[in-house]
């Protein structure tokens, strides 16, 4: 009696065993696959980061064959659109143009800016110069002449150009964005002027993994 229920309760215990083995291996099987997935879907594909442009104003703007007046306020927004990469910058510059020849350029951030996944960064851009060298020529300058006749809306190009690296990645991608945006001149002082808001289009990039 004494013999036989050892017998049976060794054989039940050996079996509880056996299958809180099972369980806790199947378990671990299933924590591993879940973290490898995770793991390659949040940060196996880079969503790349968008720009647009939510505010801007010009207050100055004469130009000539080789030089332009301005100041010049733009509202950048950076948006990292990946839940799980944070982005870390190694730069980011915004050049401005006019008639598609560069007059200035400004520096958005510094080296070593982190942004965190999801996040939304916004910069506020202010600039100006008395005389910015450019290469304008005559086309510039008729180009200006026929948009202040046309009301005094410019068009200004900002291009963005930087290096970013995301998360768990060791390759420096490239940033490249073009934003156009029309620009009413206005008189400082002047009531505010109506900016439309404008997205800028991100240049694909031909690099692996970015
Ligand atoms: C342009 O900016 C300069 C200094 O940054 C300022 O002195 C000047 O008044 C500004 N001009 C206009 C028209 O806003």
């Amino acid at each position: 009696m004494c013999y036989e229920s050892e017998c049976c309760g060794g054989r039940g215990s050996y079996r509880y065993r056996r299958f809180a083995l099972g369980f806790w291996f199947g378990l671990a099987i299933l924590a591993a696959i879940t973290v490898t997935v995770v793991l390659a879907v949040g940060y196996g594909r880079v969503s790349r980061l968008s720009v647009a442009v939510d505010d801007a104003s010009l207050t100055r703007f004469t130009v000539t064959a080789t030089s332009v007046a301005y100041n010049l306020t733009v509202a950048l927004v950076v948006r990292n659109p990946n839940w799980a990469m944070g982005v870390t910058y190694r730069s980011l510059e915004a050049a401005y143009l006019f008639n598609g020849k560069r007059f200035d350029s400004v520096t958005v951030v510094s080296s070593g800016y982190e942004q965190a996944a999801r996040k939304t960064a916004v910069f506020r851009l202010s600039s100006g110069s008395d005389a910015a060298q450019a290469a304008l020529g005559s086309a510039g300058e008729k180009e200006y002449r026929k948009e202040s006749d046309n009301g005094g809306v410019f068009d200004v190009e900002v291009d963005l150009s930087g290096e970013v690296k995301y998360a768990l990645h060791s390759t420096w991608c490239r940033v490249e964005a073009r934003c156009p945006l029309k620009l009413q001149l206005a008189a400082s002082g002047a009531g505010s002027v109506v900016f439309q808001k404008t997205t800028c289009d991100m240049l694909r990039s031909s690099q692996g993994g970015c």
